[in-house]
């Protein structure tokens, strides 16, 4: 047994950039937390609840240093990370590299080698404190781009365990990918998971199709065959996951009376539009939010929509604010959004309420049901959880649903009315085919969206994505 095996440990080990919680500490060094953002934390919450397990990341804030501590029956082991770290690892590498590397290169990558150095210093803290968890036999389940490497670096810790890598953003293509000086430590990174899930068809096919390119390892489907001085000595399999939502607890929460009452409210606060339009987004260049913004500004110029009738939300939490091209965006949409209102708005209406916030789950699932019409018009994105969570809250089988085609959502969201983001035109068609839809249309197609959204939750998510690593043949299989 390696020595590196803990007396008592956990048999399913969740390794991601963030701990589930934010933590900080006060003035009294007193610990204090708080449920943290975004879409993994959303998916592995029910996950984890539901298991023993332990979960490795980093607590939000820098030189946080904090033993391991309980939440909810899970063990939380916070990863410090310096301000440097922060800087080069966290907002350097994985946010201006990695990040618009595989997002298209919307927003043009930097290749910094110190960066790099962070990169790998940091993922090997985070493969060592997974390894010192992990029951022998047990699972790691490593998460996203700012880890690529753990998969690699856990093996060599820990032979005895099942390592499975879910990758929450898109995989670019071949020609896009191997722009990057070190994209063969990235690859080889990820092929020491026993199972590399991806959120598309596509994604895994990428994947797949630089494995072929930057190594010399047999591929056949799904299946990359590992060898050693010419003998195979184990399978990875790089497959299509798509994640979702706890769209129940989500359809219960919209069910409610309070966020029915509250609804009302915000559609009574706005001056009762007749249509009022939502928009809910990090505020991020990925997000297609200026592209969305341009176009409904258009559609009010022209007299297509009414500027005294009609409201666009638009919630943009704020997100990575460190980094220039999220600086640079936000002035962007701010221009743009006070252009807007300075030409169409009047006294006591702004044709758009730019929400530079986030909000708790209760005020988002009453926005969702107060809205005729989600825009979401993402330039790329993994999969979108927003627009399943805007379908998980219409039980009124209501609304409508405007989807870029760019989204991972939009393989499995039919129902939707997909747009090309960058069709400025097409994008203010699809926004008016869905401002007049009607009630019969509307119906039927948010009936189907939500048989594909309350079928398919991130609880079925994690136990196929789970029983699909158990079933790749391991080692430990043959004694
Ligand atoms: O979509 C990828 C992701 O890392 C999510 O897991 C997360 O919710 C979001 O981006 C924001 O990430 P962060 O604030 O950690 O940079």
């Amino acid at each position: 047994m390696p020595s590196a095996v803990p007396r008592t440990g956990y048999d399913l080990v969740v390794v991601a950039n963030r701990l589930p919680v934010d933590v900080s500490t006060g003035d009294d060094g007193e610990v204090t937390w708080s449920r943290s953002p975004g879409g993994l934390v959303t998916a592995m919450a029910p996950v984890m609840s539901g298991a023993q397990g332990a979960w490795v990341g980093w607590g939000g804030s820098p030189d946080l240093d904090l033993d391991p501590f309980e939440v909810d029956g899970t063990l939380l082991v916070p990863v410090p990370l310096c301000a440097d770290d922060v800087e080069s690892f966290y907002e350097g590498f994985s946010n201006d590299t990695l990040w618009p590397l595989y997002h298209d290169v919307i927003s043009a990558p930097a290749f910094h080698r110190a960066w790099w150095e962070a990169y790998q210093r940091v993922n090997l803290r985070f493969a060592e404190a997974a390894a010192a968890q992990v029951a022998h036999g047990g699972t790691v389940w490593v998460h996203d781009y700012q880890l690529q490497l753990v998969p690699r670096l856990v093996r060599e810790l820990r032979p005895d365990v099942r390592i499975g890598y879910f990758h929450h953003i898109p995989f670019p293509p071949l020609e896009i990918f191997t722009q990057l000086p070190w994209r063969r430590q990235v690859v080889e990174g990820l092929l020491g998971a026993d199972l590399v899930g991806f959120q598309r068809a596509g994604d895994a096919a990428n994947f797949v199709r630089v494995v072929r390119r930057l190594t010399d390892l047999t591929t056949r489907g799904q299946v990359v065959t590992i060898t050693r001085h010419g003998k195979v000595e184990r399978h990875v399999r790089a497959a299509p996951f798509p994640i979702s939502i706890d769209s129940g607890a989500f359809d219960e929460l919209a069910r409610t009376d309070a966020v029915q009452q509250r609804a009302h409210d915000i559609r009574r606060e706005l001056g009762d539009p007749r249509t009022l339009l939502l928009g809910v987004d990090r505020l991020d260049y990925t997000k297609g939010i200026r592209h969305r913004i341009k176009a409904y500004g258009e559609l009010l110029a022209e007299g297509r929509l009414s500027a005294q009738e009609t409201t666009l939300v638009q919630v943009a939490s704020p997100s990575r604010e460190n980094v220039d091209a999220y600086v640079q965006l936000r002035d962007e949409v701010e221009q743009l959004v006070g252009r807007i209102n300075g030409d169409h708005g009047q006294v006591g209406h702004a044709p758009v309420q730019y929400l530079h916030q986030s909000f708790p789950m209760e005020e988002m699932a009453a926005l969702y049901l107060a809205a005729d019409v989600m825009l979401v018009t993402a330039l790329r994105d993994g999969m979108n959880l927003v627009a399943k969570e805007y379908v998980a809250a219409r039980s009124d089988d209501r609304g409508a649903l405007v989807l870029s085609e760019f989204t991972g959502a939009a393989d499995e969201l039919h129902g939707a009315v997909l747009v090309n983001p960058h069709d400025i035109d097409g994008m203010k068609d699809a926004i008016t085919y869905a401002v007049h839809m009607d009630d019969r249309e509307a119906r039927k197609r948010m009936r189907r969206l939500r048989r594909r959204v309350l079928g398919h939750d991130v609880a079925a998510w994690s136990r196929e994505f789970l029983a699909a690593l158990q079933a790749v043949p391991h080692r430990s299989d043959h004694g």
